[in-house]
Parts: structure tokens; C-alpha cells; sequence
């Protein structure tokens, strides 16, 4: 009987793997630099802490959560997003400096009972990161700022970025109340998903794909015409720090996002080369979700990255991973496990400086170990030849060239 991974979970390795392993080196890298401290929660949680922020009526908690009970009857689910368990995280262990801006990444699996289609999984990952402490819509921007630069350092050139304003509480409620109006007026135009959600979850009616739905939701009232002063500044200031950094956006006043607990802006970046899963990295601001799972006032903005989708747009514009120079050692006489011995010295040395060294136990011919160099893609060749005496191939080039002990170290830049 042969096995098969789960539906929608994929067993990642070769070449995804280095690409999973750069992006979230990169990201790293990156979100660091900008004084974010890393932060790792459990994969499972109490089914309560997504039930409180992501909203009931949210497609992920109605239906898409991988919601169990455990041996001892708790209610638990595997986390379907990062932002909850952070913000459960920190309120618990009390990491939040009041008025001061705490910044945190997290990076793993996610997971969502949704039906897996190309860029969408029941098994994701995610590259995130969360501020609280500070409502400014600086913060906004750097959080837009830094989503951005991580797709531009791992080489993803064409992506846009979305920003709307989905208005504080208050802001909210009264535009609510206008766009069930409008909805209920027209309610035998719309298809019965979007009828269901003008009771539900009313926002969700303008991420439906029917044709009549949209046609009617592009005359609806808007949220961006009903949100109150400061929330008008906020957002013509997170426009004016955009601009000022440089970074293109286009303003689209039906971005809505699928989950409850943003107030203020939010944002979607999007790639045109994965059909309908096209949201590369989305986020906005939630000043209440801090108050909401039991914390203090604590405003707070954040981001996540989808790394599956990234990952896929790289492989289609071919962007392949720099890995780090590969050599095989060949062991000429059918001693190999003793020529490998002898030579020790060269190949610490040889890793030490970052080099990937491969070789074969077995005493198999030349001819077959040559076979693996190439299988294995490797940069260089060297000949194990005894006594201290090499041969280096550079396999890009073809050339070889025989040296003898410490040249071979000087020659592949890894001199003592
Ligand atoms: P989200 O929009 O649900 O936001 O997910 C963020 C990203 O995760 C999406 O843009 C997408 O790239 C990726 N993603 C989501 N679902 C899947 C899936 N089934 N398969 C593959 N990739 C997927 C959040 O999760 C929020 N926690 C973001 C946030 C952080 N907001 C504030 N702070």
C-alpha cells in the first residue's frame, strides 16, 4: 500500500527547497535590518483566539479552519494565520513596551480547509511581521515598505500594490448600515452567496467573481467616502509617505480583505502571472485586535507573505537559486573511503570556507562517479590522485588542470 500526502499538503525538497530557504534567508535579512525581533509560536492554538479576531462570519473561521479537539478535550485548531498567535503571544508574556514601537516576524506554516488550486494550499507558508505600541501611519508605510522590498530583493519584478481604508470602528458601522441599504435595495440582482452575506459578513460582497455582482458593487457607496476626519488624515498620510519613498500604488476603494480585525488601512500586493490566486502579500492596520483578545489599548499594523505563490511567480520568470559552489571529489584508485581520509585537512577546509562537499564511499568506477558530479550539478571536480596530487576540473569551463596539496585550497579561494 502506497501512501500519498494529504490533499492540499505538499512535500517540499531539490529546488523548492533552496527557493523556500532563500526567501525566508532574505526575509530575514531584511526584516532584521529594520530592528523586527523574530518571534515563533506553536502551530495550534485555542480555537477561540481565531474565533475572537478573525470574525465569525470570515470564510477562514466558518469553514476553513482545521478545528479539533485534543485527548484532553480542549478546542483547539491548527493556525490558519500569524497575526492572533502573535498577538495572544505578547499579550501573555507581556512583551509589548508601552508608547514604544515593538516590532516582530514570524515565518511558517499555515493552514486553511480550502479547495487547493494552483498558489493555494491547505498547507502554506508565511513570512510576517507585526508592530504594536504606536498608531502612526509611518508604521504603515514601513510595513508596506518592508513587504515590498523583500519581493524586490528575492528579484519578483512585476507586482502592484493596493491600498484602500477600511475606516476606524465608528467609521465603519455607518458605512455598513449604507452598503446593506444599497445592497438590500438591488438584493435580487446579487447571487445567493453574496445575498447570505449582507447578513453575515457584508464587506466579503465585493470579492465575489459573478459578473452581475460586480457590475452592481462598482456603483456601490464606498468606504473611503464615509471614513471620518482622522481617518481621512491617516490616509492621505500614508499616501504622502508612500510617495515620498518612492513606492507606486494605486488606490482601490473595493479592497476589503477576508478578515475582520482590520481598522484603517490595508493593502494587497498582487502579481498578474497566478490566475485568480493573485495576493502576494497583504496586511493593513488593527488598533482593536490588542483590546479584543483581553491586552491593553495597543494599536498595531502588520503584513504576511505567502512564500508558496512568491515562490511559484519566481520559477515562472525562471529567477533560479545562487546556491552555494558545489565540488565532487572523485576517488581515482578504488580506495575511496582512504583518500578521503588523507585528504581531511583540504576538505574541512574546503566547507569551512562554504564550499558543498560531495563524494562517494562506494569504489565505484570513474566513469560513474562522474556521472554524480554531474547529477548534482556540481562546479568543480577534483581527482583525488594520492599523495597530495590533484586534478581540478572547473566544470563550467571544461578546463583542468593538475595541482598539488595547498594550490588546490589557493586556486578554489580558500587558502590558509
Ligand atoms: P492573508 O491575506 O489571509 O493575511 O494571507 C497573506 C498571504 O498569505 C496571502 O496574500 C497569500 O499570499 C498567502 N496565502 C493565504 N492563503 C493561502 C493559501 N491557502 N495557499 C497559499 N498561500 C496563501 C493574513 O494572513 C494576515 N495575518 C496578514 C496580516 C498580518 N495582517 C496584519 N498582519
Amino acid at each position: 500500500m502506497k501512501y500519498q500526502a494529504v490533499r492540499g499538503a505538499r512535500d517540499l525538497f531539490g529546488e523548492d527547497i533552496k527557493m523556500f530557504d532563500r526567501l525566508e534567508h532574505l526575509s530575514q535579512k531584511i526584516l532584521l535590518s529594520y530592528a523586527y525581533e523574530e518571534i515563533r509560536t506553536p502551530i495550534f492554538e485555542k480555537v477561540e483566539v481565531f474565533n475572537r479576531s478573525l470574525g465569525k462570519g470570515t470564510d477562514i473561521v466558518s469553514k476553513e479552519m482545521y478545528a479539533f479537539k485534543d485527548r484532553g478535550n480542549r478546542e483547539l485548531a491548527l493556525r490558519p494565520e500569524g497575526t492572533a498567535p502573535i498577538v495572544r503571544a505578547v499579550i501573555e508574556k507581556n512583551l509589548i513596551k508601552k508608547d514604544k514601537v515593538n516590532r516582530f516576524f514570524y515565518k511558517g506554516a499555515m493552514f486553511r480547509y480550502d479547495r487547493p488550486q494552483a498558489g493555494r494550499y491547505r498547507q502554506f507558508y508565511q513570512v510576517g511581521a507585526e508592530i504594536f505600541g504606536v498608531h502612526d501611519p509611518w508604521l504603515d508605510m514601513e510595513i508596506i515598505e518592508v513587504a515590498v522590498k523583500i519581493l524586490q530583493v528575492v528579484a519578483l519584478e512585476k507586482f502592484k500594490l493596493y491600498i484602500n481604508s477600511l475606516g476606524c470602528l465608528e467609521c465603519r458601522e455607518k458605512y455598513i448600515k449604507v452598503l446593506c441599504d444599497y445592497l438590500i435595495s438591488r438584493s435580487k440582482e446579487l447571487c445567493p452567496v453574496c445575498q447570505n452575506r449582507i447578513n453575515v459578513n457584508v464587506l466579503r460582497v465585493f470579492d465575489c467573481k459573478n459578473k452581475d455582482c460586480i457590475k452592481l458593487l462598482s456603483e456601490a457607496p464606498k468606504i473611503l467616502d464615509y471614513i471620518c476626519q482622522n481617518c481621512t488624515k491617516d490616509f492621505t498620510l500614508l499616501k504622502d509617505y508612500l510617495d515620498e519613498r518612492g513606492i507606486e500604488y494605486i488606490v482601490d476603494r473595493a479592497l476589503v480583505r477576508g478578515l475582520d480585525y482590520y481598522t484603517g488601512s490595508v493593502f494587497e500586493i498582487k502579481t498578474d502571472m497566478l490566475g485568480a490566486q493573485d495576493a502576494l502579500a497583504a496586511g493593513g492596520r488593527y488598533d482593536s485586535l490588542v483590546k479584543e483578545l483581553g491586552g491593553n489599548d495597543i494599536p498595531a499594523v502588520g503584513f504576511a507573505l505567502g512564500e508558496d505563490r512568491i515562490i511559484e511567480v519566481l520559477k515562472k520568470n525562471n529567477v533560479s537559486y545562487k546556491y552555494q559552489p558545489k565540488i565532487t571529489l572523485i576517488a581515482v584508485e578504488k580506495n575511496a573511503k582512504n583518500e578521503i581520509l588523507q585528504n581531511m585537512k583540504y576538505i574541512d577546509k574546503l566547507r569551512e570556507k562554504g564550499y558543498i562537499v560531495n563524494y562517494d564511499i562506494s569504489n565505484r568506477s570513474v566513469k560513474s562517479q562522474m556521472r554524480m558530479a554531474h547529477d548534482k550539478k556540481s562546479d568543480f571536480v577534483v581527482f583525488l590522485e594520492g599523495n597530495d596530487r590533484f586534478s581540478l576540473k572547473n566544470m563550467e569551463t571544461g578546463k583542468q588542470e593538475q595541482i598539488h596539496g595547498i594550490e588546490l585550497l589557493k586556486t578554489l579561494g580558500a587558502g590558509i
